[in-house]
């Protein structure tokens, strides 16, 4: 049996502006991961099976555009194998339309797993474009962070189109991932900044903008160890996203109530509208601003350290 596993991701600043060209911090996160084991079948076919979404099915019977499916016909057709009887169990503990990576997560453990029963290295750059072609069935139009993080594992600066540029962190800091359990398809708030933007998009340019200075300043005091000023950066970004209209009552609330217990800075991440947001908090403080955040109404809640 083969086995591989793939973290969750989450987005420290630049959402949405990097669909536009803008660079974008993302970090993964390895509380929460994506597990495939890929056995040899003892009945014809290639059998998937994942619980979590309730799927049992014969990969020929999946539509073209099912994710999993299409992420295992892409394994097999890239190289021209046809595959022999396999039974592949796909388990996650990412939560799913949450901003955490989840589809991209399952693919790159998918791929992997594939890769290693079958033996057919894939390079670390394969891997993250085979993930990208299936995050657009996720997606529409991604970016490609989520694969890019989840692949690498490691945090990145992430720029659309350009080469992979992971960073060091200076000194390891904390972040509170706090779960609105308001499932917001990525693809909608996406559609909607397009639209904005359409109508104006000098003004809207500038926002982007403003979102990117953001990133290259947070990056050189993360590089730095100089942590503490994300907090206020965290502030900023949330403002601009608010403004870009992707923030959610049900997030303003999760935000300002993170500041309130003590929090250095918070602020949506990813797609918006629902899933997650994060707070930057002293170590010690987790505990305490985890409970504000839940008694503020997180349905879940990690506490996670960026290293
Ligand atoms: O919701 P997430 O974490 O998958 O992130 C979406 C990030 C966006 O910038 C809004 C879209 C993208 O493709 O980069």
């Amino acid at each position: 049996m083969s086995r591989a596993s793939a973290p969750g991701k989450i987005i420290l600043f630049g959402e949405h502006a990097v669909v536009y060209g803008r660079p974008a911090l993302a970090v993964p996160v390895m509380q929460v991961h994506a597990d495939v084991d890929v056995a040899d079948g003892s009945r014809p076919g290639v059998w998937i099976h994942a619980p979590d979404v309730d799927l049992h099915a014969e990969l020929s019977s999946l539509p073209s555009d099912h994710p999993l499916g299409a992420a295992a016909r892409l394994f097999f057709s890239r190289f021209g194998v046809s595959p022999p009887p396999l039974e592949i169990h796909i388990s996650s503990s990412i939560p799913v339309a949450s901003g955490l990576g989840s589809g991209a997560a399952v693919t790159v453990a998918l791929l992997r797993a594939l890769s290693s029963a079958l033996q057919h290295p894939l390079s670390a750059e394969e891997t993250n474009s085979l993930a990208y072609e299936i995050e657009k069935l996720h997606h529409g139009a991604p970016s490609g962070i989520d694969n890019t993080v989840v692949t690498y594992a490691k945090p990145v600066y992430f720029v659309r189109g350009q080469p992979v540029e992971t960073f060091k962190v200076g000194a390891p800091f904390t972040l509170v991932i706090a779960d609105t359990g308001v499932a917001a398809p990525t693809r909608e708030s996406v559609g909607d900044v397009r639209r904005l933007w359409e109508a104006d998009r000098p003004r809207w340019e500038k926002v982007f903008d403003a979102v990117g200075e953001i990133v290259r300043t947070a990056k050189a005091k993360i590089e730095k160890g100089e942590w503490r000023a994300l907090g206020a950066l965290m502030d900023s970004n949330h403002s601009l996203l608010q403004r870009l209209a992707v923030s959610s009552p049900e997030l303003d609330r999760l935000v300002e109530s993170a500041r309130e217990a003590g929090a250095l800075g918070a602020k949506l991440s990813g797609g918006g509208r629902g899933g997650n947001m994060i707070a930057l908090v002293e170590k010690a403080d987790a505990p305490t601003a985890a409970e504000a955040l839940k008694f503020a109404g997180a349905k879940r809640t990690i506490v996670t350290e960026v290293v």
